[in-house]
């Protein structure tokens, strides 16, 4: 492990025991994550992104399970973790940013207590140095009037308000990761990209790491440095930004970029993947991808192609460049 990884995730496996069958949601998924970069993992809805970030402080719902892997940060294993250590370490080390910011905010308490109370729960502040930090908070997260929004209630604040308070509770413990799960998503156009900005500002401010979710490879395109493309639970490709939408590798990814607009070349055809992602509790044999992929051979329908590493520290799971490789 190279001395700038802060976290090292090796065949992670989560399934959901559902009645209806098991669901593969994330199934064998590798990769690392730099310290200092923003590691961003897209792909469509249902592919198993948030699963795969909630999985890395065991944060999975029943009847899901961790079936597999291992989740090293700064070393250590958390799937082996005594679940009180872990504790420590969520809220802490690892914060969360998720996409609708009403839902983590206490619709009882004020923006300037909440964020406190993270700093106090983790004693990381007194309650007295934690009031001085409220307000230091607020003005890093572009709050306008800090000292009048630290007294507001959830209800008196605008979306993009809460969402940047739910930012400074993240932040307020000082995090070596952020991991934040479809940000903007739930947010006016408007304020989008005020958002994604203020995450790249305080990435630099506060020294961390930033894990982005998303959907939306315009978001992609903006703030990443490396971009993990994932379908239905397992990795298509990982590379950097520039690589993967210079010279997309995998057949999907080639795929999604067609698939959104480019203002560049506007007259050109926006061309949808055609199918679907797959029922994730009867996933197509070999290479899930393969009933959608133009370039499927015999090979992709009988076998699952592994994650290879190739040129420019860059991997892909397609047997196109498998062969090659191998
Ligand atoms: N509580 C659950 N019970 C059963 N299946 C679930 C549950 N949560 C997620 N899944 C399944 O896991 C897969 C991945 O979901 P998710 O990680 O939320 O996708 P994404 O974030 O990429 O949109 C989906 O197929 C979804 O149906
Ligand atoms: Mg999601």
């Amino acid at each position: 492990m190279a001395d700038n990884t802060l976290l090292n995730v090796e065949e992670l496996k989560v399934y959901f025991y559902t009645y209806a069958g098991v669901v593969k949601a994330v199934d064998g998924v590798s990769f690392d994550v730099r310290r200092g970069e923003v590691f961003s993992i897209v792909g469509e809805t249902g592919s198993g992104k948030s699963v795969t970030s909630r999985a890395l402080t065991r944060l999975i719902p029943s009847p899901g399970r961790i079936v597999g892997g291992r989740i090293l940060f700064e070393g250590k294993n958390l799937l082996e973790m005594p679940e009180e250590e872990l504790r420590k370490i969520r809220g802490k080390d690892i914060a969360y940013i998720f996409q609708d910011p009403s839902s983590s905010l206490d619709p009882l308490f004020t923006s300037g207590y909440q964020i406190a109370e993270t700093m106090t729960v983790h004693a990381t502040a007194d309650w007295k140095n934690a009031w001085k930090r409220v307000i230091e908070i607020l003005k890093d997260v572009a709050m306008p009037d800090p000292h009048k929004r630290a007294k507001s209630y959830p209800h008196e604040l605008s979306g993009g308000m809460k969402q940047r308070v739910v930012i400074g509770i993240s932040v307020s413990n000082k995090p070596k990761l952020i991991i934040a799960d479809e940000p903007t998503t739930a947010l006016d156009v408007s304020v989008q990209a005020q958002i994604l900005k203020l995450l790249l500002d305080l990435r630099k401010k506060y020294d961390t790491t930033v894990m982005l979710i998303t959907h939306n490879l315009g978001v992609v395109a903006e703030v990443s440095d490396r971009v993990l493309v994932m379908y239905a639970g397992r990795v298509a490709e990982i590379a950097d930004v520039y690589s993967l939408f210079g010279e997309p590798l995998h057949p999907y990814t080639i795929g999604l970029l067609k698939a959104v607009p480019n203002p560049l070349k506007r007259i050109e055809r926006i061309e949808p993947i055609p199918g679907s992602v797959p029922d994730m509790i009867n996933v197509p044999s070999g290479c899930r991808f393969h009933p959608r992929c133009p370039k499927a051979m015999d090979i992709c329908k009988r076998e699952q192609p592994p994650l290879v590493q190739i040129r420019g520290g860059r991997s892909v799971a397609c047997w196109l460049y498998a062969e090659k490789n191998s």
